[in-house]
């Protein structure tokens, strides 16, 4: 579904994080996030499923968003996967699957998703009976986002899924995030420090920087704009 956001403002307490960041993400678009530590990715994300309080205006396939609880938020198709993964270590893998699954009914169509996320995500299926916290950094991130998947989200949410993982690892993951979006057509909002790999799935990407976004355009095109790349992003891609 197709995601709109209308200067979003959010913060921690008294301290402001995002300043009015818009933008929107077409259905069954990859939208990357970029930029630097601190800049407010992991906040938009938050901002987005709700887990802090923001103005302005969110909505998804037209509903709105804004000021709704998270678990509101995820009945509507929205899952976050968030920095770190929070994965339950001591559940077992099964049990974290199952929880993504919490807001839904239906018993059957809930067996059906497990089989379909072990077509994704087949390490996990001899797995199930193991405690979440056995698995390596790896599989614990594609845990964390078969439990989304769970959820049959609308709208997948993120944050850095490749942080920590070695480079082959991470392109496999990535793989499957497209695999994801072009199969179900979820729409993804992608935080990631790997611009390269990020730009490398998004049609469109948006450059982060001390809360407002500074840049956007196509991945296509700020992937080319070395330039632009390593005055915004401090890096080359
Ligand atoms: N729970 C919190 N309470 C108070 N301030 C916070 C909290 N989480 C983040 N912040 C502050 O908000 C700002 C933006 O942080 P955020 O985590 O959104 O950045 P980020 O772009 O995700 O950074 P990183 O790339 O390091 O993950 C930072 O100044 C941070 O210190
Ligand atoms: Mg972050």
């Amino acid at each position: 579904m197709t995601l709109l956001v209308e200067d979003l403002v959010a913060g921690y307490g008294d301290a402001r994080v995002l300043h009015g960041v818009s933008l929107s993400v077409g259905e069954g678009e990859i939208c990357a996030i970029l930029g630097p530590n601190g800049a407010g990715k992991t906040t938009l994300l938050r901002a987005l499923s709700g887990m802090v309080r923001a103005r302005g205006r969110v909505a998804l396939g037209g509903t709105a968003l804004t000021g709704r609880s998270p678990d509101a938020i995820a009945r509507h198709g929205v899952a976050h996967v968030p920095e770190g993964r929070g994965t339950f270590m001591s559940l077992t893998v099964e049990e974290n699957l199952r929880l993504g699954a919490f807001v839904r009914r239906g018993r059957a169509a809930i067996e059906a998703d497990l089989d379909r996320i072990h077509t994704y995500f087949p390490a996990l299926k001899t797995r199930l009976k193991q405690a979440a916290g056995s698995l390596s950094g790896g599989e614990q991130q594609m845990l964390a986002i078969g439990r989304a998947l769970m959820l049959r989200p609308r709208l997948l949410l993120l944050d850095e899924p490749s942080l920590g993982l070695a480079p082959l690892v991470t392109r496999e993951l990535f793989r499957i995030v497209q695999a994801i979006n072009a199969e179900e057509r979820t729409t993804v909002v992608v935080v990631e420090q790997n611009a390269h790999l990020a730009l490398g799935i998004a049609q469109q990407a948006h450059v982060l920087e001390t809360g407002r976004i500074v840049l956007s355009g196509t991945a296509e095109r700020i992937r080319a704009d070395e330039q632009v790349a390593q005055s915004y992003l401090g890096y080359r891609v």
